[in-house]
């Protein structure tokens, strides 16, 4: 009898504390079983002037550089063609859905190596640019070894980093900057061939209208079991790699309708632009175009593998589940 009653008592408190947790329910899965439905492949011109060729479904699946391998998604560019024209050959993916707020789970196998002149993205974004918003999840260029996670909009949104681990860092807290609010990261497992040593690892992206958080677990230290049991709850995890918030910036003005992306492209508007400030690489060749252009195989490993991209969006808190059995 005693027993009993404190195991009651000790229900009706763990009750309380899940009523007032936010629960995410699965919306989406994309992997091997469904991700080139659901996904579509962009062949216009690069809108960021990238030395790149972005080819469409069938010629990506003829060429390899697009399919399932090893239980994934791959997508992959062309290192094998020297002086391809018109830039190198490689896709970007755009998913069907778009989304406005969620949480969006992305296991990574694997993502482009740190190479000079390569310039790969995991990123959202809403229709009219800058208009909706555009969040750069995980991103970065040629040698880089940690991510960078930025955000794009119109002006008037100014951005805080609140809760985000203590060596990232807020670059320019302005979001229709040129460069976007963008915070650096100091981990080496979270991107490019660090990613990679570490067997890559799982990003996470939650967005609210109160803050947008970028997340990364590297596989080699552990993913936390409620992402791999698919009930994710981001108030158990560890400080986010970035955090944006605050009064200065509506997100639900800025932010709206995201499509989910994955590309690599070539050189362009940062890789390319900052090329002659990067002297290992700017050592390599006299231009970004020219490094990429002659050098193929430098760009096998610029390739992504992914298990699985999960949308969550927030359900109604859950509450009484643990009396209703
Ligand atoms: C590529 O083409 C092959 C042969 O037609 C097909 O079996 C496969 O499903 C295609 N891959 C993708 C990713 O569409
Ligand atoms: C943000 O950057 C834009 C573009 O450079 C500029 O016009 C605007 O004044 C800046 N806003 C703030 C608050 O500094
Ligand atoms: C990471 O931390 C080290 C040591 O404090 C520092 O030298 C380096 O500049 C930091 N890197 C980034 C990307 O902030």
């Amino acid at each position: 009898m005693h027993t009993s009653n404190s195991l009651i008592r000790l229900s009706a408190a763990l009750c309380l504390a899940a009523g007032t947790a936010k629960a995410y329910t699965l919306t989406d899965t994309f992997d091997k079983s469904n991700f080139f439905q659901d996904f579509n492949f962009f062949t216009a011109a690069d809108p960021t002037t990238g030395f790149v060729k972005y080819v469409g479904a069938a010629a990506a699946n003829t060429s390899g550089l697009a399919g399932y391998s090893n239980n994934a998604v791959y997508l992959g560019v062309d290192h094998t063609t020297m002086n391809p024209t018109g830039g190198r050959e490689s896709v970007r993916v755009t998913s069907n859905k778009a989304y406005t707020h969620g949480l969006f789970v992305a296991d990574l196998a694997h993502a482009p190596d740190s190479e000079c002149g390569v310039w790969p993205a995991f990123w959202t974004v809403g229709p009219n640019w800058p208009a909706s918003g555009e969040i750069d999840i995980m991103e970065g260029i040629s040698d880089s070894v940690t991510n960078s996670a930025t955000l794009h909009t119109s002006s008037g949104c100014t951005m805080q980093s609140t809760g985000a681990l203590a060596s990232s860092k807020l670059n320019d807290g302005n979001c229709s900057s040129d460069t976007g609010c963008g915070m650096s990261t100091n981990d080496t497992s979270n991107y490019g061939t660090g990613f990679n040593a570490a067997g890559g690892g799982v990003y996470a992206m939650e967005w609210t209208s109160q803050a947008i958080k970028v997340f990364f677990f590297p596989r080699a230290a552990g993913i936390p079991s409620d992402i791999t049991s698919g009930s994710p709850n981001p108030t158990s995890w560890s400080s986010p790699i970035a955090a944006f918030s605050g009064s200065g910036c509506n997100i639900d003005q800025h932010f709206m309708n995201h499509n989910l992306i994955f590309d690599t492209t070539f050189c362009g508007q940062w890789a390319g632009k900052v090329w002659s400030q990067n002297t290992k690489c700017s050592a390599l060749a006299p231009t970004c175009d020219a490094y990429v252009a002659a050098n193929p195989a430098k760009f096998a490993s610029s390739y992504w593998l992914i298990n699985s991209v999960k949308v969550y969006q927030a359900s109604a808190a859950k509450r009484g589940v643990a009396f209703e059995a």
